[in-house]
């Protein structure tokens, strides 16, 4: 049987898995994320990673493009309110993020697809249901395209 058959044959092919965007800033949900892995806390695999040095350098299309090019949604993960290495970039990226969901949803695509996040270093544990809550999240809302 290929590795085809195999997926097709499994209980769990007709679930949607969406693919997730999260964006981390280094400093604090880097390192939050490492500790989730060090502390061996399961996430899902939804969730792919892009470290940035601090979640201001996110910009509108760092947002969109994941979007356009498929990925179910985007997420950021920055260091908590008051606490960004860069004095206000996580509070940029949450004006961002607003304003990318409104435009989104002027085009008829969930907002719930586009969020912040904040996490600390030591917040391990946090993160690592962050990434679940998003991935449920997601999976609610379905596929941002059709198949048809
Ligand atoms: Fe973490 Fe700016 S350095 S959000």
């Amino acid at each position: 049987m290929t590795e085809t058959a195999i997926r097709l044959a499994s209980p769990v092919a007709d679930t949607f898995e969406p693919t997730i965007i999260l964006y981390c800033c280094q400093w604090c949900s880097y390192a939050a994320a490492d500790l989730a892995g060090a502390m061996r806390l399961p996430y899902p695999t939804n969730v792919r990673i892009v470290q940035v040095p601090c979640t201001g350098r996110v910009d509108v299309l760092h947002l969109l493009k994941p979007l356009e090019q498929g990925a179910d949604g985007v997420y950021v993960s920055g260091c908590l309110p008051g606490e960004c290495h860069y004095i206000s970039g996580n509070l940029k990226a949450a004006k961002r993020v607003a304003r990318v969901q409104k435009l989104i949803e002027a085009l008829g695509v969930e907002p719930e697809r586009v969020g912040i996040v904040y996490n600390s270093a030591s917040m391990g544990p946090q993160f690592a249901q962050c990434c679940r809550d998003i991935t449920e999240r997601l999976r609610a809302l379905g596929p941002i395209y059709s198949k048809d």
